[in-house]
């Protein structure tokens, strides 16, 4: 036999497509050639695979062999593809039975001396095989766990070449090989996220962060250094409920595709929370990259919460970048190799001190910054992320009648609220495309079944008509409007319900 087929999984974002491997050895020059679109590290692959067969005992025939990836106009990244290049070589060769190959899924990158090492992605690309029909994938031993999350497919973990070969032989003799029992891990025990009941005073801080939690609105908070912005916004993903099974598995799939998955793989069931850096750069926080595209911090924040602290710091370019995401809940990342989209559905909390020194509150008497850098401070954010906020909220140093007080609820028993709006929302909006008042299209609201009289919203129509209010912050108006209904017991906003959105959503470009 002189042609060798298997095949592997190919991915773009988080999404997989399936991709048919050939080898063919044909008379000539003693040569080794990927073709089909493969990125620098998939080039390499014949090198590896080269040194890993020969220390495996199985090695290489020195002829000309041609190896294609298909469909060819697909871009094939990483070194994932050394062992289905690796099988089907192997198989063209002889050293394998072809017939037991063909329609095995391979993942798995080779060392040289034939260990199998882990790949990222193993999750997507097996759900991606699921779904094309495949029912049998072999993979890292190191990444066995995150694929026997995908439910219908055997999953056969490698340590190294060698063990592989010796089990096609088996199989090809119709034995029955010895079959490893993958299972699935336990969710590492995490700490206990922080609770709302070490936040002191702040209740209206409080009461935002729930109605952000209820309806998955984005927050803005302004206010002195140490007021604890920061606290309150590490307390809300505390607040939201575990991700349902079909996120869940998205969350772990972007977190394979990073190679951040926390303990060798177990599903990722509570909604993330990722605050990075101001000084972080454009692709770390939006995605891309000059070689590989990866995800960034926007994607891995998906289906959890994004925290920009001290947002005004971070760069202009970024800050713009925010506004497609915010809105679409995904990112459009175009480099020179290619577009991937990336799935981005955060929440976002940005905090902000009022002016660059920060002490600019109450009389402002300690603050040094002029009129001007105050206003060019907020400025930055006003325009591509304050007016798709719902919530906007001052945070104020905390009064000694405040630490003198009662303590504050406990996350659970807010948690217990937010978790009956939620099912408020999942009943009327059964049967459409979204879970939460802050996915619903502003023209839903407006026209569909859930157009409000006019009297419930006369306030913020006269709020447009003196042009107080662009159409998108009418439509984020309504959105908390609902929010707010669902958390006070549900039915339809009031015009009472209407107003309070209208100054949550106001009050704190005024306070700043
Ligand atoms: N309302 C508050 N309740 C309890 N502790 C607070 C409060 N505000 C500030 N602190 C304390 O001050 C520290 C700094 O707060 P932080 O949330 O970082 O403030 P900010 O982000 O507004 O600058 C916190 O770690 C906490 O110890
Ligand atoms: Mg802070």
């Amino acid at each position: 036999m002189t042609l060798g087929r298997t095949r592997s999984v190919a991915l773009s974002g988080i999404e997989g497509a399936m991709v048919e491997v050939e080898a063919d050895f044909a008379q000539g020059l003693p040569q080794f050639a990927v073709s089909g679109l493969p990125d620098a590290a998939c080039k390499q692959s014949p090198d590896r695979i080269r040194a890993a067969a020969s220390n495996s005992g199985v090695p290489v025939p020195h002829r000309r062999v041609t190896v294609n990836l298909s469909p060819a106009s697909l871009p094939k990244a990483g070194s994932g593809f050394d062992l289905p290049i690796a099988v089907a070589v192997l198989a063209a060769a002889g050293a394998l039975p072809g017939g037991v190959v063909e329609e095995v899924v391979h993942l798995g990158e080779l060392a040289l001396d034939g260990t199998v090492r882990p790949v990222r992605g193993v999750l997507p690309a097996v759900l991606a095989a699921a779904r094309a029909g495949v029912r049998e994938v072999v993979v890292p031993a190191a990444n066995a766990a995150e694929a026997a999350l995908v439910p219908d497919v055997r999953v056969h973990p490698v340590r190294c070449l060698a063990e592989l070969v010796q089990r096609y032989v088996v199989l090809g003799r119709g034995g029955r090989p010895e079959e490893p029992e993958v299972v699935s891990v336990a969710e590492p025990a995490l700490a206990p996220p922080p609770d709302l009941r070490d936040v002191v005073g702040q209740d209206e801080a409080r009461l935002a962060l729930e109605i952000a939690a209820a309806g998955g609105h984005h927050v803005f908070m302004v206010g002195p250094p140490g007021a604890g912005k920061t606290m309150l916004a590490e307390r809300l993903p505390g607040l939201l409920p575990e991700l349902e099974h079909d996120q869940a598995l998205e969350v772990t799939a972007i977190q394979s595709v990073l190679g951040v998955l926390p303990g060798e793989g177990a599903l990722v069931r509570r909604p993330p929370f990722v605050a990075p850096h101001h000084g972080a750069s454009m692709p770390a926080i939006i995605g891309g990259g000059s070689g590989v595209i990866r995800p960034g911090a926007i994607s891995q924040a998906h289906h959890g919460v994004l925290f920009l602290d001290e947002g005004p710091e971070f760069r202009t370019n970024v800050l713009q970048a925010l506004r497609q995401p915010v809105e679409a809940g995904r990112v459009v990342v175009a480099r020179a190799s290619g577009v991937v989209t990336y799935p981005a559905r955060f929440q976002l909390v940005m905090a902000a001190n009022p002016c660059p020194c920060g002490l600019g509150f109450g009389k402002g008497a300690d603050c040094s910054c002029t009129p001007m850098a105050r206003r060019a401070y907020l400025g930055k954010i006003a325009g591509p992320v304050l007016d798709r906020v719902d919530l906007q909220l001052p945070v104020r140093a905390v009064t000694r009648a405040a630490l003198a007080g009662e303590p504050g609820e406990p996350t659970a028993a807010v948690a217990l609220r937010v978790a009956a709006a939620r099912a408020l929302q999942a009943q009327r909006l059964a049967g459409t495309p979204w879970r939460l008042n802050s996915h619903v299209p502003g023209s839903e609201l407006r026209r569909g079944a859930l157009r409000l009289p006019a009297a419930a919203t006369s306030d913020l129509d006269r709020a447009i008509d003196r042009g107080l209010l662009t159409l998108r912050g009418y439509d984020r108006v309504l959105r908390l409007a609902w929010t707010l209904r669902d958390l006070a017991g549900g039915g339809s906003p009031t015009r009472q319900d209407v107003g309070l959105a209208l100054t949550l959503r106001a009050h704190a470009a005024v306070a700043a």
